[in-house]
């Protein structure tokens, strides 16, 4: 489904993504891990065409990707949430969904707000459609608060709703659990379960090792911008060069080093 070949990018002098190469299969979880500041969410946003990168080749579904647009890669299945969450402030959980939906042109906004007999229908069809998605991700008794008035986790599912509104094939999501206290984050490993369980593709950057080993069939470690494994989850547990780099020893593991991080 996705597939990266020697994805590099530079930011000046610095080599972020150093020729990194993995795939994504139809239905799997892969979870990219590695240290603060390895080029993590710099592949994320090569993948995702939020950057465009110096060598290398993005693959979705069988198309070379590369050099298109965000927008269309979207339009091909690819949706993602961000590491710092992008909802609207001003506009209430249900709205920031039907945004998403609106921007992918099952409705156009001025029709949305126009009120002849069909516009009116195509309206109520959005805000229905949204409020299944906000209550498949279990925030939908809340689905008029605005964000800052939510819990950090229900911010988190209010933008992975709105991603789903754009019916992926492939979901990308950074850090989906940055700054949830435990149970929130066990909330996440249920919900991906649940995606995992419609078929959709999930590519996930996660400090909580807890959430990675738990809910990946895969995971690829990168450190200082290029890759160092990849693997099943107890493989990568158990790899001396893992530990050395990111997962540490008992005492002192990579969740309690991520923790606060943004
Ligand atoms: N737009 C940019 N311009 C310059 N340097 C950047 C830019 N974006 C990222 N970097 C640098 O590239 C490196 C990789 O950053 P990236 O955000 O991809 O890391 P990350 O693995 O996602 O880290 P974290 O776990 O902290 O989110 C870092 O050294 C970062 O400072
Ligand atoms: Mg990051």
């Amino acid at each position: 489904m996705l597939e990266i070949v020697g994805l590099t990018k530079r930011f000046g002098g610095l080599l972020a993504v150093n020729s990194v190469d993995f795939a994504v299969e139809p239905g799997e979880v892969v979870s990219l891990v590695g240290p603060n500041g390895a080029g993590k969410t710099t592949v994320f946003n090569l993948v995702t065409g939020v950057l465009w990168p110096d060598a290398g080749k993005v693959w979705f579904n069988g198309t070379d990707v590369t050099g298109l647009a965000a927008h269309r890669r979207a339009r091909l299945g690819m949706a993602r949430t961000f590491q710092n969450i992008r909802l609207f402030s001003h506009l209430n959980a249900l709205e920031n969904v039907m945004v998403g939906l609106v921007s992918q042109g099952r409705a156009g906004v001025l029709a949305s707000l126009a009120c002849t007999r069909a516009e009116r229908t195509e309206r109520r069809d959005l805000i229905e459609h949204a409020e299944r998605l906000l209550d498949w991700v279990g925030v939908g008794d809340n689905r008029f608060r605005l964000p800052g008035h939510l819990p950090y986790g229900d911010q988190r599912k209010v933008e992975i709703a709105r991603a789903l509104g754009l019916k992926p094939k492939l979901l990308i999501l950074d850090e989906p659990t940055a700054g949830m206290v435990a149970k929130e984050a066990h909330g996440v490993i249920d919900l991906i379960a649940q995606l995992r369980a419609t078929g959709v593709a999930l590519l996930l950057i996660e400090h909580n090792m807890n959430v990675v080993m738990a809910a990946s069939d895969r995971i690829v470690v990168i450190s200082s911008g290029a890759k160092i494994a990849e693997g099943p989850p107890a493989a990568i547990r158990a790899d001396p060069q893992v530990i050395e780099a990111y997962l540490g020893t008992e005492d002192d593991d990579a969740e309690g080093d991520a923790e606060g991080e943004e």
